[in-house]
């Protein structure tokens, strides 16, 4: 028979019968990658069982979810409450940050209640053990299986019947039967295909690790994200000293909840109160910073902000913006311009959220604005003062949701006064020894923000 060939593209996945220069579906440069397609010749440990017979909805006997508790809160929060048996994790993050970490000392939490399998393609079972050691993970069973093909991991699997199983990583893990490489996107989705396949039919959770590659897609993302149950990005500097893990998707919980992390000598430690840890080492006493709160989740965390606003010596001016959306911020400094008469056009102007932390809502926006305002005046807002709304094009600050929620959380982190938009729905609770300055519009809130600094 004729063999078809195909081309992936190594960013997106995308998969086109014709080879080109720049992928069609994302538009990434000379990334398509040549694969031969056996159409009849499948995956041996693809060949499962015949598929059963349909059934009713109302006949599907309901199995409840059950959860089972991870022994490090920031996880069971961003899985939702705790892991679900059965289900398939996708751990992504750039190398380095922290995955095999995070999943060894999960292994270790577990290891007294789980039976426990760690696949490590990457790292031979003596380093693992370096690690573990490292971690202060020394009791429990943890089985270790260094191995990288898929058919040898199966029997691992099956001789050790675990109830935990973790692949670390899918990028290492091949199928012989297959001829692409280990890590392209073929062998990556097959890999990853038969783990889900052979989890759903023995029952056990699996957690499986993904590397991403530098703009920020883990290898295959598309083919992979669809197929499991949950996805965790895990993301921070590695300079800096936390990591924040983020669900990208949930099937068993919101995606809204992130869990911090700090990377320390002895692994990686939770953060129970990140406000705190992102506003240490706060500057007091000058221009361009404010803080805000914003909800990640059900969670709210204040966020430090910061403007640098000075005369361009370049012919046009140059704007860079760290932690809030660009265009957003392009609105910020076009409102300034317009309805404040700043001459913004003749600054150069940096935002930066600080911690490297990343804010996607526009609750932000008033705590943006005035650390412009602030930078470019030159004059400092006083450190006890937060802000938070939301900015029109009109130069109104607009009600932002879970004010109450927010306010609390900046109370208790021992601020004297928030600047807050007027109206708001439902009414505003104000913390006690907390001041609440309600405005209706930019000007309004610049007044406030620069006289009570
Ligand atoms: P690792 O989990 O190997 O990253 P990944 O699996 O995502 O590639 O993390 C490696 C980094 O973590 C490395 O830079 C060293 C750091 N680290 C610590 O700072 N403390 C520790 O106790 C451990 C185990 C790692
Ligand atoms: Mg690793």
């Amino acid at each position: 028979m004729k063999q078809k060939i195909v081309y992936y593209c190594t960013e997106c996945g995308n998969e086109t019968p014709k080879w080109a220069g720049k992928c069609p579906a994302c538009g990434a440069w000379n990334t398509l990658d040549e694969q031969l397609v056996k159409p009849s010749a499948k995956s041996k440990v693809l060949q499962t069982k015949p598929i059963s017979q349909s059934v009713l909805i109302s006949d599907i006997s309901s199995a409840e979810e059950i959860r089972f508790k991870t022994g490090m809160n920031e996880l069971n929060r961003v899985l939702g409450g705790g892991a679900v048996r059965g289900s398939i994790v996708l751990v992504g993050g750039s190398p380095g940050v922290g995955k095999s970490t995070l999943l060894l000392q999960l292994c270790g939490n577990l290891a007294d209640s789980e039976k426990i399998l760690y696949i490590t393609g990457e790292e031979s079972p003596a380093q693992l053990k370096m690690r573990a050691g490292r971690l202060g993970i020394d009791k429990g069973e943890i089985l270790v299986h260094a191995g990288t093909e898929i058919s040898d991991i199966f029997s691992a699997i099956s001789a050790a019947k675990p109830s935990v199983v973790v692949v670390d990583s899918i990028q290492t893990t091949y199928d012989s039967e297959i001829s692409a490489t280990p890590g392209s996107i073929t062998q990556v989705r097959e890999c990853a295909m038969a783990i889900m396949r052979l989890a759903k039919e023995e029952g056990f959770t699996a957690f499986i690790v993904g590397h991403i590659n530098k703009s920020g897609n883990i290898a295959g993302p598309k083919v992979l994200e669809h197929m499991v149950d949950c996805v965790l990005y895990f993301e921070g500097d590695q300079s800096l000293g936390y990591r924040i893990l983020r669900a990208a998707k949930n099937r068993f919980g919101s995606t809204n909840e992130i869990g911090v992390f700090e990377m320390a000598d002895k692994g990686l430690k939770e953060v129970l109160n990140p406000s705190e840890m992102l506003l240490s080492g706060r500057p007091t006493d000058s221009p361009g910073t404010i803080v805000t709160c914003i909800m990640e989740g059900s969670r709210p965390i204040l966020a430090e902000i910061q403007a640098l606003v000075a005369k361009t010596s370049f012919a046009s001016a140059r704007r860079n913006s760290n932690g809030i959306d660009f265009n957003r911020a392009m609105l910020l400094i076009a409102v300034l311009e317009k309805l404040v008469g700043l001459k913004m056009s003749e600054c150069d102007s940096y935002i930066n959220v600080v911690g490297g932390l990343r804010i996607d809502e526009t609750s932000a926006d008033l705590a943006t604005l005035l650390a412009l305002v602030s930078s470019y005046y030159d004059k400092e807002i006083s450190s006890g003062l937060a802000a938070v709304g939301e900015v029109g094009l009109s130069g109104e600050v607009r009600q932002v949701a879970q004010i109450n929620q927010r306010l609390a959380e900046i109370a208790r982190m021992g601020f004297s006064g928030c600047i807050v938009p007027f109206h708001s729905k439902g009414e505003i609770t104000a913390p006690k020894d907390l001041k609440i300055i309600k405005v209706k519009n930019i000007k309004e809130a610049i007044r406030e923000a620069l006289t009570n600094g």
